[in-house]
């Protein structure tokens, strides 16, 4: 079976000391387990310090890389730059999308730099709240699919990883219904086998993200099609983020 990915997105939390002690806490804390892989993803000024701490035992994610490898780009960091530093790069996370208006054409060329530089991108796609209510929730992720996506070859698709995350549930305690999120998820599959191949709309790994927390963790990983999660604010709790590993082992 394929390894469940948990994905702990920190976001911009932690100063250099206290995400060295996060890292120590959690390396202290998670048993590692054969079917679980952990990705860490601390602000960028800490990943050289985690990665020190964490190495061999989980992964390491960058939160948001710039699309040009390098340039007169004040305050970015290219996905060229943290090669063979980080083995993820989040891409597309609906707080970019909103804070920063990145939009799904330059998330496209983002997936592309990444995948250029060896660093396996995880692609967040989600409906806003209004999308869910008139029933347009489908088409909004298949339009971010078609385009985040458009540049990505059969070759290369796999290595992609995609994280279903509807807006309205980050960061707010709303929970997705599992019903609901099974539903995208097998409509995500669907979309990746018909742009690509049956073998990728099967093995892509699709992960849910949103309000997760060691009480729903588990009827979010028993949802049929979802291979991990990407957890924000219970990721930066060590026990809660040990406890939600622990219930993918
Ligand atoms: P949350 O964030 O778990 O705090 O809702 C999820 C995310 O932003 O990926």
């Amino acid at each position: 079976m394929a390894k469940k990915l948990i994905v702990g997105n920190w976001k911009m939390h932690t100063s250099v000391a206290e995400a060295e002690l996060l890292a120590e806490r959690l390396t202290g804390q998670i048993k590692p387990k054969d079917g679980v892989e952990v990705v860490l993803c601390p602000p960028a000024i800490s990943l050289s310090t985690v990665k020190s701490l964490i190495e061999g035992k989980f992964s390491l994610g960058i939160q948001n890389v710039y699309q040009v490898d390098e340039g007169a780009y004040t305050g970015e960091v290219s996905a060229e730059m943290v090669r063979g530093l980080v083995d993820y790069a989040i891409v597309g996370h609906s707080e970019r999308r909103i804070h920063f208006g990145e939009r799904d054409g330059m998330i496209a060329h983002k997936v592309a730099a990444c995948l250029r530089h060896d660093i396996a991108p995880i692609l967040c796609v989600g409906e806003k709240i209004a999308d869910r209510v008139e029933g347009h929730a489908k088409r909004v992720i298949g339009d971010q699919l078609a385009v985040d996506l458009g540049g990505v070859t059969p070759d290369e698709i796999e290595r992609v990883v995609i994280a279903y995350e509807p807006v309205w549930a980050i960061g707010t305690g709303e929970f997705a219904k599992p019903h609901d999120v099974e539903v995208m998820v097998r409509y995500i599959r669907a979309a990746i086998k018909e742009a690509y191949s049956a073998a990728a709309g099967k093995n892509i790994k699709l992960l849910y993200g949103g309000s997760v927390d060691p009480d729903n963790a588990r009827s979010y990983l028993e949802v049929d099609g979802v291979d991990g999660l990407l957890v924000g604010g219970a990721s930066i709790n060590y026990a809660k983020f040990a406890s939600i590993v622990d219930k993918a082992g």
